[in-house]
């Protein structure tokens, strides 16, 4: 999740003359830098030429980079924060891309999923790479088709023609912005699955990629529909789509004011990052298998011998992230048959465990920076074990430290409480447990296949939460005054009661608990007084008979004792109705991939609960978002 921006003005006596395209790029990068903070760059139009500079780290850098080497005036230009996925975050890999021999520029945000097939193809042409990235490959294939097929001639429809073709060639998710030395006046960009904005000025016009972009310069914007391309000079803005043919875009006024629309208009950061969920998940498993259902991950880079004779995995994390790995674990056993331990990363080196060469450390840290799970993962290497991370953050010590690294694409979380992180890790740790499947012949490619066909459907069913998130916000209104929530779970639903307990605690500062729901009767059910509020999360009914009607048994168990259950079910699960409070209804989906949908609603209602008693949500008494101390 990087941001962009795009701006076109006229030069010097026409229009609005006031603006330089680098002030207007680098106000917009500042206001985007929520998106991706580990490299930017920028790049302008100016005398015939391509200008740009870039740097790895924050803005500031960049910002200095420019100090010391300053840009030409121009009224073109395109900038880039970069939230690292395919490469580390250098210099080099930092955008701009340049290509056809420095004339055209290219920034990116999303996943090219065929850069490889198509960075052989050009190198096979004679082309040499530079960066590791998947778009220096995207901006190489539009530097050719512009030279190489249109003949480099604007007659021929110039960038607009060649980033057509492109597109065509492209798969995954990408907003591409170009400019190009022999068409100065001109940006192209283009979308899918992957968000842009338009900005309309009076002789001007912008690009973003929300519309914090250009919010300090204009409040009418166009949001672009699904493959589009937009073509902006000072004074037009073309659509069209793939193929050329003319499209529209739905025109808007945007009444946030500028803080507001860093958080895409929502109160919150975290309310925000929670409606980014169904795009995390999208995005963490974009580009990681082919048409068959193989999975390739080729960020996992430990000699695949190894992994076929690992035989016992630790999973090492905390918080949230740890119940990330409980929820993992269930899955990883369940496909690839290998005992999964998970442990808390503080707790782990101080209990002489039992680690050898045959031990696959897999560490979950959203921010790479989490100091137990980076001594916990030192402490594993010595022992002799493969570490393998599942992290966020790009370049952070824990993936540099890791023998593998399974990136999250969730985009910079900044919320301090852990929401969109949380899904996008478990999706990565069920690609790490149907990847070790297939490689070690536990589940036939067909099977492998079908799972990832049910993982793809998940962000749709996530979204259909959100746009249905109005009970469970009621709810928390009216639970403002409680002094304790409990949540139950059983299987997969334990780690997500616990999570939703720790949501609770950490936004809210209530006292909150999550129980597996077989454990109720062993003591803590003596919690259970008149009116105590208590969330269950129950299976789906078309899951394993015995585990659905044991939920249900214990909801009817804190019921007699005068529990007031919010149920949080399966569509089309009546069976429930008659022992619960609320019913919140979540889509069908298998057992083992509810948590990505059951979390959602006690995230919304910890939200909503802690706004109406009128606490930070983004950032939480006490707390900090990397805990770089033991
Ligand atoms: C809770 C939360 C924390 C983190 C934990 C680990 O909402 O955010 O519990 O999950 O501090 O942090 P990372 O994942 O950065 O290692």
């Amino acid at each position: 999740m990087c941001g962009i921006v795009g701006y076109v003005g006229h030069s010097a006596g026409r229009g609005n003359t006031e603006h330089k395209a680098l002030d207007v790029v680098l106000e917009g990068l500042r206001r985007l830098e929520y998106r991706g903070y580990d490299s930017a760059g920028i790049a302008v139009v100016a005398d015939g030429t391509i200008s740009s500079r870039k740097k790895s780290g924050k803005l500031s850098n960049l910002i200095a980079e420019l100090e010391a080497h300053p840009l030409p005036d121009a009224v073109t230009g395109i900038g880039h924060t970069r939230w690292a996925t395919h490469g580390g975050p250098t210099d080099m890999n930092a955008h701009p891309h340049l290509s056809d021999g420095g004339k055209l520029a290219l920034i990116h945000n999303g996943i090219i999923e065929n850069f490889a097939e198509l960075k052989q193809e050009l190198t096979a042409k004679g082309v040499t790479f530079l960066s590791e990235t998947d778009t220096e490959v995207a901006a190489a294939l539009i530097g050719d088709l512009y030279r190489n097929h249109l003949g480099g001639d604007n007659a021929n429809g110039g960038l607009t023609k060649a980033m057509e073709l492109a597109c065509q060639r492209l798969e995954g998710a990408f907003t591409l912005l170009a400019v190009h030395a022999d068409q100065p006046d001109v940006v192209v960009a283009a979308r899918r699955n992957s968000p842009l904005v338009v900005g309309l000025g009076e002789g001007e016009n912008f690009l973003g990629s929300d519309v914090s972009g250009f919010i300090d310069y204009t409040r009418r914007a166009v949001e672009l529909g699904q493959d589009q391309i937009v073509t902006i000079t000072a004074d037009s803005v073309a659509i069209t789509d793939f193929f050329g043919a003319p499209a529209e875009g739905k025109e808007y006024y945007v009444n946030w004011d500028p803080a507001s629309a860093e958080k895409g208009g929502f109160p919150s950061f975290m309310e925000k990052e929670i409606h980014d969920q169904p795009d995390a998940v999208l995005q963490t498993l974009l580009g990681r298998s082919d048409v068959d259902g193989k999975l390739t991950l080729d960020e996992l880079r430990i000699d695949t011998d190894l992994l076929k004779s690992v035989d016992k995995i630790i999973v090492l994390a905390c918080g949230t992230s740890a119940y990330a790995g409980q929820v993992a674990k269930y899955a990883i056993e369940r496909w690839c048959r290998i005992p999964t331990e998970v442990e808390l990363s503080h707790e782990f080196r101080y209990r002489d465990p039992i680690v050898d060469a045959n031990t696959l450390i897999v560490s979950i840290s959203q921010s790479g920076e989490t100091m137990d799970t980076l001594m916990a993962v030192r402490y594993a290497k010595e022992q002799g074990a493969k570490t393998v991370s599942i992290c966020n953050t790009n370049g952070s010590t824990i993936p540099r430290e890791s023998d593998a690294v399974l990136y999250t694409h969730a985009g910079p979380e900044i919320a301090v409480a852990s929401t969109k992180a949380f899904l996008a890790q478990i999706a990565a740790a069920y690609l790490l447990g149907l990847y070790l499947a297939q490689l070690r012949g536990n589940k036939f490619q067909g099977e492998i296949k079908d799972i990832l066909a049910d993982l793809g459907k998940v962000p749709a069913k996530i979204q259909e939460i959100l746009d249905n998130a109005e009970q469970i916000k009621e709810l928390g209104k009216d639970m403002a005054d409680a002094k304790s929530v409990l949540f139950l779970g059983r299987h997969v639903g334990f780690p997500v009661a616990m999570e939703g307990a720790l949501k609770l605690k950490e936004l809210a500062y209530i006292h909150a608990e999550g129980f597996a729901a077989g454990e109720l009767k062993h003591g803590p059910i003596a919690l259970i007084e008149e009116g105590q509020p208590v969330f269950v999360v129950v299976p789906s009914p078309r899951g394993r008979d015995s585990l659905h009607a044991k939920v249900v048994s214990n909801i009817q168990e804190v019921r007699a004792r005068g529990a007031k259950t919010i149920v949080i079910a399966e569509e089309g699960d009546e069976a429930v109705k008659a022992y619960a409070e609320h019913v919140i209804y979540i889509p069908e989906t298998p057992t083992l991939l509810a948590p990505l949908l059951s979390t959602v609603p006690l995230q919304i209602f910890a939200l909503a609960l802690a706004s109406a008693k009128g606490y930070d949500v983004d950032q939480p008494r006490n707390l900090a978002k990397s805990v770089t101390v033991e």
